[in-house]
């Protein structure tokens, strides 16, 4: 699949993997995505996972043949991308890889003597293949230390490592303007909030020293590549990093025997009454946890709640609780809520993590014990109300 006269998609499809990093649902599988640049020099860049390694060399060899391959350019390490370097390098034993210095810490550490007069590059270094150059940027923390993106400089093409990656496999096209983006923008959210969640920072930082070069397409390692639609996934990216949301309001509740969830409805109908459109509803022991994530990173409003559970909170809430506190997710409204049957633990628990996560608490956190009385649901109706006054100013 040729993107430009001499750039070429070599990537894969997995469709069978349940669970992305072990971790991460892929109902709609993912492509390991690898690029041909195929001038006077020959570079690879970025490799696939090791699994499809068969696949791979074919459609390699089907746009070069037997020629060799002169450099593995390396802009990530994770081994969905880096797993098939080592065999690589048995197919193409004079290949040199191109990265960085911690790129190559990495590389001794997984893969272990692989070194064969390789190139190291600094930020700015370029690289000439005869009509190409290509120049690399450091981006570290995009998202492993070592990571860096390549641009194109002759067609102005980014080679961007996981930034604008999203899950979901590719269904015959891979250039944006040939197919329906819907579902690989909100996997890109998806992706976002599950892979690179944590690093707000680093992705500013990567967007400021990018920002400059004229981009005429985005190549990531992950999804469809990005055309027509670029600008629309910088300035998601741009989004995302820097915390903006939509108003709208998640409710992520644990409930054992339906009293949690009774208190999570009346503050749905609550925030409801006073004009919120968008609340989801999550029950935290059911739920596919990174779609949980992607719409908290969506929208401004969220409400926390459920019981006590051995002197402590509730196991599904406390994972959850802890996907958040490890990422960055800013600008938020935050309702508290739980119950308990002998002794409360469970608000106080959620407040303490809140000490991290640094959200706006709207109200008072609401806590019972034993069944939600009537008292108890109007309590969370108002405090349904308030959020919504809340979510609504911005
Ligand atoms: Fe797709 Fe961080 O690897």
């Amino acid at each position: 699949m040729k993107l430009k006269k001499n750039i070429h998609y070599v990537g894969v499809n997995d469709r069978t993997t349940n669970l992305f990093e072990s971790t991460w649902s892929l109902p709609y599988g993912v492509s390991y995505n690898s690029y041909l640049i195929d001038d006077e020099k020959i570079a690879l860049i970025d490799t696939v996972e090791v699994s499809f390694i068969s696949e791979y060399i074919d459609k390699i060899k089907s746009i070069i043949g037997e020629r060799p391959i002169d450099y593995l350019i390396i802009n990530h390490m994770e081994p969905d991308h880096s797993g098939s370097i080592k065999l690589i390098r048995q197919y193409y034993p004079n290949i040199k890889l191109v990265g960085n210095k911690k790129t190559f810490d990495m590389v001794d550490g997984f893969y272990r003597a692989l070194r064969n007069e390789d190139i190291t590059v600094i930020n700015g270094s370029t690289l000439n293949l005869g009509e190409t150059t290509l120049q690399f940027y450091i981006t570290p923390m995009i998202h492993w230390p070592e990571t860096m993106v390549t641009y194109d400089t002759t067609n102005q093409v980014l080679f961007s490592g996981d930034a604008f990656g999203c899950f979901g496999a590719l269904n015959g096209a891979i250039l944006d303007k040939d197919l329906d983006t819907t579902l690989h923008l909100s996997e890109m959210e998806r992706y976002y909030a599950c892979i690179l969640g944590k690093y707000g920072k680093t992705v500013q930082a990567a967007l400021k020293k990018v920002g400059g070069l004229p981009i005429d397409m985005i190549c990531s390692t992950h999804g469809p590549i990005w055309h027509q639609d670029k600008e629309k996934v910088i300035d998601l990216y741009h989004r995302l990093s820097c915390g903006e949301k939509q108003n709208g309001l998640v409710i992520a509740y644990g409930s054992m025997y339906g009293f949690t969830l009774q208190v999570a409805e009346a503050i749905a109908k609550g925030a409801s009454e006073s004009g919120v459109r968008i609340i989801k509803m999550y029950d935290v022991s059911r739920s596919d946890t990174s779609q949980l994530l992607a719409d908290v990173f969506r929208y401004n409003g969220l409400a926390l709640g459920a019981p006590t559970y051995n002197g402590d909170l509730f196991p599904a809430m406390k994972d959850f609780i802890l996907k958040l506190v490890s990422r960055e997710t800013s600008n938020h409204k935050l309702a508290i809520f739980g119950g308990f049957s002998w002794a409360g633990k469970a608000v106080n628990i959620i407040e303490k993590y809140n000490e991290c996560m640094k959200m706006e608490l709207v109200d008072e956190a609401i806590e019972w014990k034993q069944g939600a009385s009537p008292e108890i649901l109007l309590k969370a109706k108002q405090l349904g109300n308030k959020l919504a006054e809340e979510i609504l100013q911005k």
